[in-house]
């Protein structure tokens, strides 16, 4: 057998607590069907710390913002608001719901990509602030501002950084080479925009460059500076997100998977992947091209580490961003989204059969399908687990695709082929860690009228050491 890549994942002991209760795991499962999603909130709390120290030690006004698209359960924004966050909301119906949660709205803040016009009545009547993105929005918020005779907060989304003289593209905010003129000729010059009371400066990178997030901030604080002559204050400069987490145990694994994905796309090697697929790698007339596309599973600077070395990054005159935020008197936001939920989700999936396929591959059908755990990123790098029913001595290694339950051939859980201890049967589970981060949530979709994954929240009491099911709560009853 060719030695299939291993990458094993950062785990909790929650996880493995639960793991270890395979008749509760199946209880759920017959109850709820086939994927269930299971979180446990726990995890937040360090996850928020790592950011909030950073910020304490720097001594530097900041708030940190949950983005709450990363996960749609109502219990990543119930502990989000224990720990004392905001929520960065993207749609109607994301704000809508924080409000009915009791989240003051001076607490929220709206980063949608399209804001409809009730989206925008609901802000300015609560008077959260509304990061804007163009010139149509700020149209809109004039209009409802004069229609409820307030005044709206408002703060602008910026893009078209430079770093190292390349301009950064993004298809979203008012470019910095042109903003400044917009806000003078609007704003300032004339009573355009009278009733849209500017708060501060946003951006979020495409990437988790530590570098660009840097020199992004810094353009952010000039412009600040700028701003500050023409007699406009910048309350705050919001980082967005995009910073990064780290999955994996090991950096051999992930150096070593890196390395056969490559033999195994340049044919040097037997495939590891489903059909070979490159995951971003191809051989053009046997050169290999292109690079791994999916998100980076292992990094050694990930939440507040990563936030770190933006904040010391120094300027031409050498001063840190942290110095110079301090001496502008000006709150540094940010808004982590998958960060935030490290360690807190996970996913479970019966087994639903096991064949060889024509290529003698075994496939280990699930009930379950590839929208369940799906990101933009092109594979989730991280090996499952697999539960056992009965214990057995006799399993041979076996190496297995994971496939979904839609009717499409590239319906695979995961595109790696995955060395298994054994076989495993009918009814079994596979279990995919660090889910709750995008994976679970983003894609889903209901195709052949499959439901959605249910989605339970566990909050760990236990009654003399036993996990009971009445300790595992669906959101939908949050
Ligand atoms: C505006 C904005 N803020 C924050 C985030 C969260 O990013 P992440 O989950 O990578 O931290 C996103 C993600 O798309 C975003 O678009």
């Amino acid at each position: 057998m060719a030695n299939l890549p291993t990458l094993t994942p950062i785990t909790s002991p929650w996880m493995h607590e639960l793991m270890e209760e395979t008749s509760v795991l199946n209880q759920l499962l017959e109850k709820h069907g086939s994927p269930i999603n299971l979180h446990q909130t726990d995890s937040m709390e360090e996850n928020f710390n790592s950011y909030h120290r950073v910020f304490e030690k720097f001594g530097l006004k900041h708030k940190i913002f949950f983005a709450r698209k990363a996960n749609k359960t109502k219990a990543v924004v119930q502990k989000a608001k224990a720990l004392g966050m905001g929520i960065d909301t993207a749609s109607l119906q994301e704000y809508l719901q924080c409000l009915e949660m009791g989240i003051d709205p001076e607490d929220l803040i709206i980063t949608a990509a399209v804001k409809n016009r009730e989206l925008v009545e609901k802000a300015v009547e609560n008077g959260s602030v509304l990061i804007l993105d163009n010139s149509d929005e700020c149209e809109l918020v004039q209009q409802v501002a004069a229609k409820q005779n307030r005044k709206a907060k408002i703060g602008f989304r910026v893009s078209g950084f430079f770093v190292n003289e390349k301009k950064l593209y993004s298809r979203f905010g008012f470019d910095l080479l042109e903003i400044d003129s917009f806000i003078t000729t609007n704003f300032l010059e004339s009573d355009n925009y009278n009733l849209l009371e500017y708060k501060g400066l946003h951006f979020h990178l495409n990437g988790y460059s530590i570098e660009q997030r840097s020199f992004a901030l810094n353009q952010c604080l000039s412009f600040s500076q700028l701003l500050a002559k023409k007699g406009l204050r910048t309350e705050f400069i919001d980082i967005g997100g995009g910073i990064l987490m780290n999955y994996l145990k090991y950096e051999t694994e992930w150096d070593y998977f890196n390395q056969q994905l490559r033999k195994a796309v340049s044919k040097k090697i037997k495939a590891i992947t489903y059909e070979n697929q490159g995951l971003g790698l191809e051989v053009i007339m046997g050169v290999l091209h292109g690079e791994l596309k999916s998100y980076p599973f292992w990094n050694a600077v990930s939440k507040g580490d990563f936030l770190y070395q933006i904040l010391t990054h120094k300027d031409h005159l050498q001063k840190s961003m942290a110095e110079l935020t301090k001496e502008l008197d000006i709150e540094i936001r940010m808004e982590p989204g998958r960060s935030m939920l490290d360690q807190v989700g996970m996913t479970i999936a019966k087994v639903a059969f096991r064949k060889q396929d024509s290529a003698g591959d075994w496939l280990v059908g699930l009930e379950m399908n590839m929208t369940q755990m799906l990101s933009g990123s092109a594979d989730f790098l991280l090996d499952p687990f697999v539960i056992y029913q009965k214990e057995q001595e006799d399993g041979e290694p076996v190496e297995v695709f994971f496939t979904g339950a839609y009717c499409l051939e590239r319906d695979l859980l995961l595109k790696r082929k995955i060395p298994l201890g054994r076989l495993p049967q009918v009814g079994d589970l596979a279990v995919f860690v660090n889910t709750a981060g995008y994976m679970m949530h983003f894609f889903e979709s209901s195709a052949h009228l499959f439901p959605l994954a249910t989605n339970l929240n566990w909050n760990r009491t236990t009654e003399n050491g036993k996990i009971d099911l009445a300790h595992f709560q669906n959101d939908e009853n949050l």
